[in-house]
């Protein structure tokens, strides 16, 4: 892992009305790591990554790219500088097959407009042929290879999480942002998420994690982000998280991550 930084947020604030979900988190994320972003139920994790990849719009503060200044980007031209990201809830399209799915990941990578789709030009042919073969390659990374052919609604759960993260990297992401990619997973599941996370950043990608369950994060993560109340807590290493009192006290009362 070098030591360079692929993005860096810079004084993020974030107000619903009154309330104050992201409030001056600064960060650095690694090129190459693994970075988790944990915290208690309504800590800001899931409002951070809205304003990373653009989605909802930064009150104050500025976002670095691999080196550039993103912050006034929307969302779709982040992902074609190589950001992508799965939902804390389910974003699928429950009447296109498995493997349409994970194509529409490719949008952004592909050149054909509307008019070479309607004459079935060449060049729409081959992006299409092309957008097909890497789908199937990112379902078999996935263990999703046998239900390519399915409608993604006959998907159970846990599948169709797996399934987001093969049509977010269907997209080529140098970054991505997976929010909370284990949760209502059964436990024979988890092992294989895992894994295929550790997979995806073995091949270079930077992974960006909200995840709940603390045993898998602490295993995976190279450093890890606390957030509480809109605020960062600390920033650290696994053994240093694990060892702060004021993360721990962030936690009491919340048994379910004890
Ligand atoms: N679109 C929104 N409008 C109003 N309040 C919101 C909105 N999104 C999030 N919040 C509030 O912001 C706080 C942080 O929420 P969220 O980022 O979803 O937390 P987490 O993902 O850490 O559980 C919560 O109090 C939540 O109710
Ligand atoms: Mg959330």
């Amino acid at each position: 892992m070098s030591a360079t930084p692929i993005f860096q947020v810079q004084h993020f604030s974030k107000a619903f009305g009154g309330l104050q979900a992201v409030n001056d988190v600064s960060l650095d994320v690694e090129q190459g790591a693994i970075h988790a972003l944990i915290g208690p139920n309504g800590a800001g994790k899931s409002t951070l990554f809205n304003l990373i990849t653009g989605v909802t719009p930064v009150d104050t503060g500025s976002l670095y790219f691999k080196g550039q200044d993103i912050t006034s980007l929307p969302s779709h031209r982040r992902v074609e500088l190589g950001m992508a990201r799965t939902f804390q809830n389910l974003q699928i399209f429950p009447e296109l097959s498995v493997l349409e799915n994970v194509m529409v990941g490719r949008h952004c990578r592909t050149h054909s407009r509307f008019l070479d789709g309607l004459l079935n030009t060449r060049r729409n042919r081959k992006e299409n042929q092309e957008s097909e073969q890497i789908a199937y390659e990112l379902l078999g990374q996935l263990g999703l290879q046998d239900q390519a052919l399915q409608l993604a609604g006959q998907l159970s759960y846990g599948q169709a999480k797996l399934m987001e993260i093969a049509r977010a990297m269907a997209s080529e992401p140098s970054l991505l942002l997976l929010d909370e990619p284990l949760a209502g997973l059964p436990a024979s599941a988890i092992d294989f998420a895992e894994q295929a996370i550790l997979k995806l950043n073995d091949l270079g990608v930077t992974i960006v994690l909200v995840e709940h369950n603390v045993r898998v994060v602490m295993r995976l993560s190279h450093q890890i982000s606390v957030l509480n109340n809109g605020c960062l807590l600390t920033t650290g290493t696994p053994e240093e998280v694990r060892h702060n009192p004021a993360v721990l006290e962030a936690y009491l009362g919340e048994d379910s991550h004890a």
